[in-house]
């Protein structure tokens, strides 16, 4: 009993450990590589990015972990709201190709109209001047988006998600509990 404890408590204490070295100590494919990261507050996600000044872009790496038949989003809400309706997302997931899905990873980029979205790939509410592109490596999807901040701004409304796919198609994500919570102001200058 007392050593299934003390197993329990290791374990518990390297999942923590390893979530805080995730930001500072996260690699990335490609020899890419990012000035600042935050670890975000729910979601187990983290965002990692370089901000340009002298042309108001930041290259920005989102981190989540979730099963590979799932999806993963993040994005800007440019107002005049701050959740998930109005916001322009990304979102990456397995391209599900004939049975159980299993295709390569592909990056879908839509405004959400409202809560119940038509997730038409479409263009977004700021510029985004390189193709996003997506990988999914030790149980996590990673974002990789260029994005000209809207208005100039370092301070930003960001959303981030997390949810299944179901018949090929990227479905609601849980209604409850942390996925409700996972808005933040983000500041790309000091974060
Ligand atoms: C994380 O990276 C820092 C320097 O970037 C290094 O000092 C530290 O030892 C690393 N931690 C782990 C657990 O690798
Ligand atoms: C913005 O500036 C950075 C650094 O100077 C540069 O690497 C990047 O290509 C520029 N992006 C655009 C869209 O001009
Ligand atoms: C964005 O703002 C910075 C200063 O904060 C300025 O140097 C830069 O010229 C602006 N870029 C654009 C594209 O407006
Ligand atoms: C399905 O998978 C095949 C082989 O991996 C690939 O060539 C094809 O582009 C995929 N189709 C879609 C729609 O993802
Ligand atoms: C969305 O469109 C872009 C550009 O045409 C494409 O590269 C990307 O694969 C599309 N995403 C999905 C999920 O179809």
């Amino acid at each position: 009993m007392a050593l299934l404890l003390l197993g329990a408590v290791l374990l518990l204490s390297s999942a923590t450990a390893a979530t805080a070295q995730d930001c500072a100590n996260a690699t990335f494919q490609a020899g890419r590589s990012f000035r600042r990261c935050n670890a975000l507050p729910v979601l187990g996600a983290s965002l990692h990015w370089t901000y340009h000044p002298a042309n108001g872009t930041a290259d920005v790496a989102f981190r989540a972990p979730q099963g590979s038949g799932g999806w993963v989003a993040w994005g800007i809400n440019t107002g005049p709201g701050t959740g998930m309706a109005g916001s322009s997302v990304f979102i990456a997931s397995h391209s599900q190709n004939g049975t159980g899905g299993g295709g390569a990873v592909s990056v879908l980029t839509t405004v959400l109209e409202s809560t119940s979205p038509s997730l038409r790939n479409g263009s977004l509410k700021f510029d985004v001047p390189a193709p996003p592109a997506a990988e999914y490596t030790g149980g996590a999807y990673t974002i990789y988006a260029t994005v000209a901040l809207p208005g100039n701004s370092t301070l930003q409304n960001t959303v981030w998600q997390a949810g299944p796919v179901s018949g090929g198609s990227i479905s609601m994500h849980p209604t409850s509990g942390p996925n409700l919570r996972s808005t933040m102001r983000q500041d790309f200058l000091s974060g």
